[in-house]
């Protein structure tokens, strides 16, 4: 399509992805720039996604979103800094005319967003590949690297959306962050057996957000000091059982690094509490699982909220649904009284 045209729109989906060794602390707020690095699993969109469709048009007179159907604000910094950087860093693509107009963003997520599910990860991702479509990038692999430092300018965990699989992302020591970018660790095909079980403890939006959170923890936390010394050696520990596909050791490591997280956060002041009774009645019922197996068969993950994520490979996840069906029964009830699975409590890994 030409630039006369008055009209023009793209829509996208992004994944969420779910971090097993987490992202929690900035060196640098401004450039988003992450005190650690971190790795995560793209969950299959089919079921978590988040969904965007961005369009420009020459008699839009402003910028203008709207989020799960409401208007929202675009003179928010992340919003203004995301449509900034991306515009700028897409300034050589052919649709010159269009990257002056002004852009209708609709999004929409079919999950709750800021319950701890990484929403806004997907909605950022999404956001800035929209635009990167609409605007028609050139290239490929040099613009996937700007693209992912724009998206990471609306969330720092959105650049490990824009791939599928396992992805990592490097902190980088570069003081412009220019080094600081998402990479694939392994393609989803890589272990294909890998399940997600998503336990909905609460839905409600959570107290203290992620970004509010970590920047609490980074003044205050001593805890958080020792932690950001042992993260190279968990990155590489994670790798590797990924490479060799070793579950055990990828489930140890998946709980060990949300055990910290959550540790950093009550060593925050003041303590932040992200899990409930609920969450912590999950994370019994996962080690008494394990401990019958005398092999850890299912692990846990909870990032800045209640909801638990239970990774497991696909042989069992009949035997721990049902065990997870058994002792917390699905309820209509709101609140911290039921946990069940999304629509469809199964999450396949999958690609965008
Ligand atoms: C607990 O990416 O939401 O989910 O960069 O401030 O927007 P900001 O934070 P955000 O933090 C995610 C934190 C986490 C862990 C993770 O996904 O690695």
């Amino acid at each position: 399509m030409s630039a006369e045209n008055t009209f023009r729109c793209v829509t996208c989906t992004a994944p969420v992805n779910i971090a097993v060794i987490k992202y929690w602390g900035k060196r640098d707020e401004k450039l988003i720039l992450p005190t650690n690095s971190s790795l995560s699993v793209t969950l299959g969109q089919d079921e978590l996604r988040a969904k965007t469709s961005v369009a420009v048009s020459k008699d839009y007179t402003q910028d203008r979103m709207w989020l799960n159907g409401k208007e929202q604000s675009v003179n928010t910094p992340r919003i203004q800094n995301v449509l900034k950087e991306t515009r700028k860093r897409l300034s050589d693509s052919q649709n010159e005319t269009e990257l002056l107009q002004n852009v209708h963003i609709v999004s929409e997520n079919n999950f709750p967003t800021a319950a701890g599910l990484a929403s806004s990860a997907a909605g950022y991702a999404c956001l800035v590949y929209s635009l990167s479509q609409l605007y028609g990038v050139k290239g490929e692999i040099s613009d996937i690297a700007r693209l992912l430092l724009s998206c990471r300018q609306g969330s720092g965990s959105a650049c490990r959306s824009i791939y599928g699989g396992f992805v990592a992302w490097n902190m980088g020591e570069l003081e412009d962050g220019s080094d600081s970018y998402a990479v694939q660790v392994a393609p989803e095909a890589h272990w294909p057996e890998m399940r997600t079980l998503i336990l909905v403890v609460n839905d409600q939006k959570k107290d203290v957000g992620s970004t509010e959170g970590m920047q609490t923890t980074i003044e205050t936390s001593d805890l958080m000091k020792h932690r950001v010394t042992i993260m190279d050696r968990r990155m590489e520990a994670m790798t590797e059982a990924i490479k060799k596909r070793d579950f055990p050791t990828f489930g140890k490591l998946t709980m060990q690094d949300s055990n910290q997280l959550h540790a950093v956060c009550l060593d925050t002041y003041p303590p932040i509490f992200y899990m409930t009774d609920v969450s912590r009645q999950v994370i019994r019922l996962v080690h008494a699982i394990n401990d019958i197996y005398e092999e850890v068969k299912v692990a846990y993950t909870f990032d800045a909220g209640p909801n638990a994520c239970l990774y497991l490979l696909e042989e069992d996840v009949p035997r721990v649904l049902s065990l997870v069906q058994h002792f917390f029964p699905p309820s209509q009830d709101k609140g911290e009284k039921f946990v069940t699975g999304l629509s469809v409590p199964e999450v396949p890994v999958c690609s965008k």
